[in-house]
């Protein structure tokens, strides 16, 4: 059995050859002046089982995914299961306009192609891994983030909306801390507030948590509000930073004490692993 790293996973990788104890595949990789990718596997992998791990953001990532599984397929793999640690164009998994490409669907539709098996980290929404024809399955980094959220004294944890309070409250209940929603209110024409549902955020330490983060604009709002309201410290949380554009500036500059993001995604705030989480979601199959 082998592991295959791709370029945007080599850290998850190398956690998870460590913890399941199974070799890194030799592997060449490049891109040529064209930047077309290339890739060969140097290992025997032929009637071996193999899992490759690969996160599919931004776009050239995804045509480095789809180049391993062809190479692990044409060396003759026995078994390939796939680990993408961020699942991209999850957010359009469905079509909200007519016309519109079901995005979710068709990149799934393309990695099942050469796949017996997807794991996936924190999908956008559960009903994504359905998209794909092979088996799909996926864990949650919430246990990972809310130890590390542990060791900075939260009073409580709050949801950006309804949508995401599930998450809030499985974070609260590892630490021991209250939890809630935040709200949106219209004030009039061009006035929103927006504060936690039932509870007060006066004078105390409260996370914000998110899947994903991408222009920040949810989590910047939601700061300078609890801000407003007298918090003490706020800090975000999410599985998947994407941190598009200017999104860590506008964080920083709503007043935000401390950004953290898992892994999933390679970036200076990816301090959170999350390779212990996909590794048992294995060892459990
Ligand atoms: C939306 O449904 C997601 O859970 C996040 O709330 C959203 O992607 C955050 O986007 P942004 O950082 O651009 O506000």
């Amino acid at each position: 059995m082998y592991i295959i790293s791709g370029t945007a996973s080599h850290q998850i990788a190398q956690d998870l050859s460590k913890i399941l104890k199974i070799p890194l595949a030799r592997i060449i990789s490049k891109r040529f002046p064209d930047k077309e990718f290339y890739f060969r596997i140097v290992d025997d992998i032929k009637d071996k089982n193999v899992i490759i791990v690969q996160t599919t953001y931004p776009d050239p990532n995804l045509v480095e995914l789809f180049l391993m599984q062809n190479a692990a397929e044409e060396a003759g793999a026995k078994k390939i299961t796939v680990v993408i640690p961020y699942y991209g164009y999850a957010r359009q998994d469905t079509k909200f306009q007519e016309g519109e490409a079901l995005s979710a669907k068709a990149i799934a539709d393309i990695i099942s192609l050469n796949a017996d098996e997807v794991i996936t980290v924190d999908p956008h929404k559960e009903h994504i891994l359905d998209f794909f024809s092979t088996s799909a399955v996926s864990c949650t980094a919430v246990p990972e983030i809310a130890n590390y959220l542990k060791t900075k004294k939260i009073d409580m944890l709050l949801a950006p909306d309804k949508g995401a309070l599930d998450r809030a409250k499985q974070a609260s209940e590892i630490i021991g801390c209250e939890f809630d929603h935040m709200e949106k209110t219209r004030i009039d024409g061009s006035t929103v507030e927006m504060k936690p549902k039932e509870l007060d955020a006066k004078n105390k330490t409260v996370a914000i948590i998110d899947d994903i983060i991408s222009t920040g604009g949810t989590m910047a709002l939601a700061i300078k509000e609890l801000k407003k309201q007298g918090a003490k410290k706020v800090l975000v949380a999410c599985t998947h930073g994407l941190f598009a554009g200017d999104a860590v500036k506008k964080l920083s500059s709503s007043g935000c004490d401390e950004i953290i993001s898992t892994d999933t995604i390679q970036n200076d705030y990816s301090t959170v692993k999350t390779a212990r989480c996909i590794a048992k979601l294995m060892e459990n199959k």
